[in-house]
């Protein structure tokens, strides 16, 4: 594996959630991609077994998103959605409303994850406040939650390294207790069976503030970027029942496990329990072209345009919701997983990759084992005085031996494209033994 050159300043480009210097050192440079499989800088071909960041759920260069954004470009390269419109946009968020649970009907376009969730938490405290419940302020997110890295989004984010730099981040922000509980749910195949009474958190928050001034709560239905903790039987369930009895609203952050990862268009439909507002993002264009969408409740939705007291009912937007490129790639990336049937897809393969996972059982370092729909987590015990060590050295090492993986600290997490076949399953977790086998 050659070394690729950098520029003589490679500090120009200040890297997201990277570190840094150790790239400098270290670099591993992506020129191109096709199916699930990307190209390195030296030509070799890398397993792609995290669809980019999790958004790549067709495989890369789908040439139906890439015809209909060529398309696109040479059409209509932009258009404001501020007291102007384009068909398309209408079209997609009719799509949209027809994907997700019945009752939530309304979207509206951001251009992240990150944005899609502070759009849903702002909704959340418009629409109590155009009802006259002006009280009902807080916001209650939950340890180890990530959405995203706006300010509302690390304020309800429960990751201590995102919110520590960055002062005293939003007011009356509570945080319920995480559900990952090795101690009694290792090595669980798919949700674990101990912790539906976790959701009672809730209760306590909220008769710890009164729940008339807890306007919303978010979660992740199943957590990703913190390592892949998934909820307990339940848990859900249980948390519908208590936003239900105190009237507040509940966000399920499904940047993530939107558009296919659990084998349905939502972890909403995989879990059978309705939020009030979903946000999404990296999967609704296939990561082609950056867009999100929060889809919003009926009521929510009408309660604004029955209550607000402006002509604008929401002052809210971004110069680039629903950009023309990124609604272009949208609809062609749901024809994509129609006409390819990929969300069934990922169903079918859920009990054939939950196998693979759990055959790493009994490898060095295998703390604890996770699977849901088509993703996996493989926790590793950390070194000792070393966290995350472990993790990034087998980062590494995948990308030597031509497999892309996510590590969260010595959280190895995988989510392929949807269109991994069964042998590349087997080819992936051969090599990931084979890694586990010769770590440190
Ligand atoms: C659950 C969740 N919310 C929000 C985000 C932020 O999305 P973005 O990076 O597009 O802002 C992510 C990104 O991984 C996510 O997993």
């Amino acid at each position: 594996m050659d070394r690729p050159a950098l520029p003589n300043d490679p500090g120009s480009f200040w890297m997201p959630f990277t570190a840094n210097r150790a790239f400098h050192q270290d670099p591993r440079l992506i020129t191109a991609a096709d199916g699930m499989y990307y190209t390195s800088h030296d030509g070799r071909q890398i397993m792609d077994a995290t669809a980019g960041l999790w958004c790549v759920n067709a495989g890369h260069n789908d040439p139906l998103i890439v015809e209909a954004v060529q398309k696109q470009i040479s059409t209509l390269d932009y258009a404001p959605h501020f007291n102007f419109g384009t068909p398309q946009a209408f079209e997609l968020a009719s799509k949209l409303a027809d994907l997700f649970p019945a009752g939530l009907n309304h979207v509206f376009f951001t251009n992240s994850g990150s944005e899609s969730v502070d759009t849903a938490l702002k909704i959340a405290l418009h629409y109590h406040r155009m009802r006259g419940d002006a009280a009902r302020t807080r916001l209650i997110g939950r340890e180890r939650g990530y959405h995203g890295v706006g300010f509302g989004g690390i304020s309800v984010g429960g990751i201590v390294k995102n919110r520590a730099q960055f002062g005293t981040l939003l007011n009356g922000v509570d945080h319920m207790r995480h559900t990952h509980d090795p101690a009694r749910n290792a090595f669980s195949r798919g949700c674990p069976e101990h912790g539906a009474e976790l959701a009672d958190d809730l209760i306590r928050i909220a008769e710890l503030h009164d729940p008339s001034t807890i306007a919303a709560v978010i979660v992740e239905p199943m957590a990703g970027s913190t390592g892949v903790l998934l909820p307990p039987v339940g848990y859900l369930q249980r948390l519908r029942e208590i936003c239900d009895r105190y009237g507040i609203l509940l966000i399920f952050d499904e940047v993530i496990t939107a558009y296919g990862r659990l084998g349905r268009a939502s972890a909403a439909e995989y879990f059978g329990v309705k939020p009030d507002l979903i946000t999404t993002a990296k999967g609704l264009t296939n990561g082609s072209v950056p867009m999100g969408a929060v889809i919003v409740d009926e009521r929510i939705y009408t309660s604004a345009m029955e209550n607000a007291d402006a002509p604008i009912e929401l002052f809210h937007g971004y110069t680039y919701s629903a950009h023309p490129l990124a609604v272009a790639a949208a609809l062609a990336s749901l024809e994509s997983y129609r006409r390819n049937d990929l969300f069934a897809r990922a169903d079918a393969l859920a009990p054939l990759w939950e196998q693979a996972v759990h055959s790493l059982k009994g490898l060095p370092h295998v703390a604890d084992l996770r699977n849901l729909g088509l993703v996996g987590a493989v926790e590793l015990q950390p070194r000792p005085g070393a966290p995350g060590a472990r993790g990034t050295e087998a980062m590494k090492m995948a990308w030597a031996e031509g497999l892309m993986i996510r590590v969260t600290g010595d959280i190895i997490a995988l989510s392929p494209p949807l269109i991994i076949t069964e042998d590349e399953i087997q080819q992936l977790f051969g090599k990931l033994a084979g890694i586990l086998r010769r770590l440190d």
